[in-house]
């Protein structure tokens, strides 16, 4: 019985340390997955002048001066522009990217940010 519980103990701890472990957001990390998935539309910058954003009408959002919240942010990166209302140009990236990744960028964003 006591090495059940043992067992069961120690699986429990195997399955919690991923998650206690997991890293604060980071903002050069971020920027290795903006670069990776958004630089084409958004722009080595970020400010909307990547080599596809001529292909889209509207344009890629200028992610420098943007005023939505970060919450909405979330939601339009993990859901693409369809899932709030606006142009399905804007990819879903739930598949792509993970919540932690998610959280990098928006720290990547938090960083280069201009206030105007
Ligand atoms: C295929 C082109 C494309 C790619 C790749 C892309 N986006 Fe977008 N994104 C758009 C377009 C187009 C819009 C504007 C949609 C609209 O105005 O209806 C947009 C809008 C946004 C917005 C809303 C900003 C605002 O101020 O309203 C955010 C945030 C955003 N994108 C983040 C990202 C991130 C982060 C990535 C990479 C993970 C990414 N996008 C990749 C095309 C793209």
């Amino acid at each position: 019985m006591t090495g059940i519980r043992a067992l069961l103990v120690a699986a429990l701890v195997v399955v919690a340390l991923p998650a206690a472990a997991a890293d604060p957001p980071d903002a050069a990390r971020g920027e290795k997955v903006f670069l990776r998935y958004c630089e084409l539309c958004h722009g080595r910058l970020a400010d909307g002048t990547g080599r596809a954003a001529p292909l889209h009408d509207p344009r890629p959002a200028n992610l420098r001066v943007s005023k939505v919240s970060e919450d909405y942010k979330r939601r339009i990166i993990l859901g693409g522009g369809k899932s709030v209302g606006r142009s399905q140009a804007m990819p879903s990236w739930r598949a792509e990217l993970s919540e932690g990744q998610v959280d990098d960028v928006l720290a990547y964003l938090r960083s280069i940010r201009i206030d105007p």
